[in-house]
């Protein structure tokens, strides 16, 4: 048995309803975390042993603040993405649809507990997608936009976008994801394509963006198999962005990676305008409240001077 945990109390939980959320960490532990999408949880584990503490303590904290709890799903989080497993059902009805919604600052977006290792929305990114919906963006680049949660959010409050992602199926929820809030994606361009090929591409093409989002993967390779490492390959992707953007413009620098915390990618922003003979500012959004520091993508928001 591992160690009771702190999970969220319920006056965060009435926060995050009252703002129109259902998706949010409830518990982070060393070993694991659980997350809610609508009233479906999903346990994320190291350990047998935190999968089971968690999985427990769930049932405890759902009685405690009165939270229906509807499926449970648990994933195992390996070392290596080749690994990676789709959730499997832990508690609950076999037969019902494993494609669900769940809602964020009450834009919806789809959730399919069936489709893979990752169910469709990353609830660490929340505050920076409230920060684009905040800033207004008029043409946003999202790279890596997988199920384009960040174009959303931006084509909510007036933004024309540019989704690129190497799986055509995640564009395709993404473009789901716009009609489930009845947006249009008229205008709208989704390009399945490696992102470095695309940015070099529209750097020749005279393109110009006022937000540009870099969230990329860990480790990636292309169809072709060209290999994408974070650690070494985020600089160019950077200076690639740099060329795409005037002065106050805005670029998110992000990454899950645990080896690059905020001051590595503050580290690795500065070496990039200096190179690129740029000038900027760098700030952080308040992290999310769900998440314990240290916990989550460390993200860096770069504003052109
Ligand atoms: C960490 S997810 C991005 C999450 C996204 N920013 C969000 O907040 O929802 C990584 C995505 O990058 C895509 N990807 C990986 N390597 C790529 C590449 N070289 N070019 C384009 N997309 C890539 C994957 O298909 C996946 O959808």
């Amino acid at each position: 048995m591992i160690a009771k945990s702190q999970w969220i109390d319920l006056a965060l939980l009435r926060a995050f309803e009252a703002e129109g959320t259902d998706a949010h960490r409830l518990c982070t532990i060393d070993n694991g975390w659980a997350e809610r999408f609508g009233r479906d949880i999903l346990i994320s584990f190291r350990t047998t042993a935190a999968r089971d503490g968690l999985a427990h303590e769930l049932s405890d904290w759902g009685k405690s603040v009165e939270f229906p709890i509807g499926r449970v799903f648990a994933r195992f989080l390996p070392k290596k993405n080749e690994e990676r497993e789709t959730p499997k059902l832990l508690f609950g009805n076999e037969g019902e649809n494993l494609q669900t919604n769940a809602t964020e600052h009450h834009l919806k977006f789809g959730i399919d507990f069936g489709a893979g290792y990752s169910v469709g929305l990353f609830v660490d990114q929340r505050e920076n997608r409230r920060f684009v919906r905040q800033t207004k963006p008029k043409r946003l680049l999202n790279c890596f936009a997988y199920t384009c949660s960040f174009s959303v959010a931006a084509a909510s409050v007036g933004a024309q976008t540019v989704n690129v992602d190497l799986s055509k199926r995640s564009l395709e929820r993404g473009r789901q994801n716009f009609g489930l809030n009845s947006l249009s994606t008229e205008g709208h361009q989704f390009v399945a394509d490696d992102v470095r090929s695309v940015l070099h591409r529209l750097a020749r093409r005279g393109k110009n963006f006022d937000m540009i989002i870099l969230d990329p993967p860990t480790f990636s390779r292309t169809k072709r198999g060209e290999a994408f490492h974070v650690e070494s390959d985020f600089e160019e992707l950077i200076i690639s962005a740099l060329e795409l953007v005037d002065g106050g413009a805005r670029v998110l620098v992000s990454t899950n990676c645990e080896t690059l915390n905020e001051q590595a990618l503050e580290r690795m922003a500065r070496y990039c305008l200096k190179l690129s003979r740029r000038a900027g500012s760098l700030h952080r959004q308040p992290p999310p409240v769900d998440f314990p520091s240290g916990s989550g993508a460390s993200t860096i928001w770069l504003t052109l001077h």
